[in-house]
């Protein structure tokens, strides 16, 4: 378990400080995937980098198995980073070493195996990521996909119990994503490592996490179940994260909008036809998005109404009898709950 405690964070200079983290608080239980979520220059990176104390944090705890990660010795506090394993967005592997040397790498700087033992596990590991005919490659002989499952396999090597990763998917094409993240879900399934996600992505988060925290300007914005965050986004962050303004195109500044929310309960199909043929009126699909999570359908979709206010009145209350989430978007970004 990893609990952090009043956390803070400044950075300072001789010209300026950056409150880069302002008092987070939060748990992390054994054997669970943990995603943080924030816009660019939230601090996430600089909450990762504080959890395995790369960074020292100016203020607060973190508890690591019990033990405060600031009264580790500079030994234990090594010890403690190998059972913390960290994988970046640039896969940050050794060019001049090939893949299987790169896997080996963390574990001859371990000492206490032997060459062939060493060999063996880093073999075993590259077949869990499905790279074992890649072992004599180099790094600039594979693709971004496949260099970060390498990476994974270092990280790996250390039988860490954790696994922090730092926007794993970020550089990486959307199949490419969807791949590494089942292995991350795999390695965490089987394995038992606790993983805690890193990026700005929330498709990411729906993908894999179990529990979500929202990191907004150094201050965790809300934090919940990935399924109560994404349904019930208590905080305008959370909204522009679920539903980013650049992914919806033909929106028309004065239209009444409405953001609808699936919960696993409703099928999308059905509601939409039936409401086009109970109102007597057509609305605009301006985003639609559904997820698969835990088995269940989830999904989001921002609807255009008609100009007629009696139309707007029996879209509004079809949904309110279908017991539909939904809430009014507006374009000037200023939204009410309905
Ligand atoms: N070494 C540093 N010295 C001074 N300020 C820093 C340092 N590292 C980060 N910061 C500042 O702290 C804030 C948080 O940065 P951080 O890298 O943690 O953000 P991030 O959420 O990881 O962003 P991104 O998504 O772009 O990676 C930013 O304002 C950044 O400029
Ligand atoms: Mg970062």
């Amino acid at each position: 378990m990893i609990q952090l405690e009043h956390l803070n964070k400044t950075y300072t200079s001789d010209r300026s400080e950056v409150e880069a983290l302002c008092d987070i608080n939060l748990t992390i239980n054994d054997g669970e995937i943990f995603g943080i979520i924030g816009l660019s220059g939230a601090g996430k990176s600089t909450l990762v980098r504080c959890i395995n104390f790369l960074e020292k944090p100016t203020g607060g705890r973190v508890i690591f198995d019990g033990k405060d990660m600031a009264s580790l010795t500079h030994r234990e506090l090594l010890a403690a980073r190998r059972r913390m394993s960290m994988i970046f967005q640039g896969f940050n592997l050794l060019s001049q070493r090939t893949v299987l040397k790169n896997v080996c790498f963390p574990m001859e700087i371990e000492k206490g195996m032997s060459r062939a033992q060493i060999t063996a596990k880093a073999m075993d590991l590259l077949r869990t990521v499905g790279l074992e005919d890649k072992a004599d490659s180099y790094p600039s002989q594979l693709s971004g996909g496949q260099q970060q499952r390498v990476a994974i396999a270092r990280a790996l090597a250390t039988d860490p119990k954790v696994l922090l990763c730092d926007e794993a998917t970020s550089a990486l094409d959307p199949t490419t994503t969807q791949s590494i993240l089942s292995l991350i879900k795999k390695i965490n399934r089987d394995m038992g490592v606790t993983v805690i996600v890193i990026t700005h992505e929330m498709k990411v988060i729906e993908q894999i996490c179990d529990r979500v925290a929202v990191l907004d300007n150094g201050v965790i914005a809300e934090q919940g179940s990935v399924r109560d965050v994404f349904i019930h986004p208590k905080t305008e962050i959370s909204r522009n994260l679920i539903l980013p303004q650049g992914e919806v195109t033909e929106f028309i500044p004065g239209e009444r909008c409405l953001r609808l929310v699936f919960d696993g309960d409703t099928l999308l199909e059905p509601v939409i036809s039936t409401m086009t043929l109970e109102c007597k009126c057509r609305v605009n699909i301006l985003f639609a998005n559904t997820k698969i999570i835990d088995s269940k359908t989830y999904g989001q979709m921002l609807i255009q109404m008609p100009e007629d206010e009696l139309a707007q009145e029996r879209i509004m209350a079809f949904l309110e009898d279908k017991n539909i989430d939904f809430r009014e978007e507006r374009a000037d970004g200023n939204n009410e709950a309905c």
